[in-house]
């Protein structure tokens, strides 16, 4: 009979390496299971306790990390609040001197192309874009971005979708990427302008025909009968292309998000991490000097408490 069962954690920090301006820590992960069974015996020698020590696997690597407790089917509720990641030590903090930039655009490709060399980052363009219905009721889900530059941020999707509906409504909206292995995280707020006929068309005949085909028979965010029904008709319509492009359907199209606030984010193992807002100075708007820092074009930036 197992009398009791515990174990412990124990990290420990082996090394730090720099790899393109950016510190690795390498740290080790050890869990000690200890289970005690009672013994119908007289001890007389050693060895009392059954002791057994385990290196955590990698999915262990999160602390908490634990078997998901299963009734019939059914799941209680898990515990993962000890779930952390170490993040980055306080000399790699993000200064104000380490901007490149005093506006944003310039600042954002820097941790772009950073991001886009990151060995272990596969699509560093992925980004949360968040909506919101005249209602007040917000939606999010991930896009891609596919351009960038002082007129905004830009993405394609379908205009009658759940998220093209609510933008309709709604032009506020508000984008997020989060670059897991450096840590870093940019957040955009904006107002959305619907992208020119042509240059959407533009993008769309660049895109694999299989893409197009796609675009075309999916009414995004509609309720369909099945996946052979979506299928059947991208086939059809397949078939029907002979490999040639196809019309970009008025319903498909890009958006440029024009930001006013773009804040970059640093994450520091010890919670206390660095981010910087640049925002359009409001007219008419006097800064605090010892707050608020004058930029370029029209923008200003500052430090937020994390
Ligand atoms: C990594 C990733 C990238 C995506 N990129 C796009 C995109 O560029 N455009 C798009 O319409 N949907 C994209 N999607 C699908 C959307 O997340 C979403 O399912 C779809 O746009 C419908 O959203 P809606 O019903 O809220 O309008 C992407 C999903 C993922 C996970």
């Amino acid at each position: 009979m197992l009398f009791k069962s515990k174990h412990i954690n124990l990290r420990t920090k082996l090394a730090t390496f720099k790899y393109r301006g950016i510190a690795l820590d390498v740290h080790l992960l050890c869990r000690f299971n200890f289970s005690i069974h009672p013994v119908r015996r007289t001890i007389t020698s050693d060895r009392p306790l059954h002791v057994t020590v385990d290196m955590m696997s990698d999915e262990a690597l999160h602390e908490g990390k634990s078997a998901s407790p299963q009734h019939g089917g059914k799941i209680a509720d898990i515990d993962i609040a000890r779930m952390r990641m170490p993040y980055r030590d306080a000399k790699d903090a993000f200064l104000e001197n380490d901007l490149v930039a005093r506006e944003p655009f310039a600042q954002f490709k820097h941790w772009f192309d950073e991001a886009c060399k990151h060995p272990q980052i596969r699509e560093p363009n992925a980004m949360a874009l968040a909506t919101c219905s005249r209602d007040g009721k917000p939606s999010c889900r991930m896009v891609l971005l596919k351009g960038f530059g002082p007129h905004g941020f830009r993405f394609f999707t379908n205009y009658d979708s759940r998220k093209g509906r609510e933008i309709a409504e709604n032009p506020f909206v508000s984008l997020m990427i989060y670059w897991e292995a450096p840590n870093r995280q940019v957040r955009i707020e904006g107002i959305i302008e619907v992208l020119s006929e042509q240059e959407s068309a533009e993008y769309f005949h660049s895109r694999p025909i299989s893409s197009q085909v796609a675009a075309c028979v999916s009414h995004q965010s509609s309720v369909v009968p099945s996946r052979t029904f979506l299928a059947d008709r991208a086939e059809q319509l397949y078939m029907e292309a002979h490999n040639q492009s196809l019309p970009k359907p008025a319903f498909w199209g890009g958006f440029t998000v024009i930001p006013e606030v773009i804040e970059f984010w640093q994450g520091q193992t010890n919670r206390l991490h660095d981010r910087i807002r640049f925002r359009r100075l409001a007219h008419a708007e006097k800064i605090d000097p010892t707050l608020t820092h004058m930029g370029d074009d029209g923008w200003v930036f500052e430090r937020l408490a994390p």
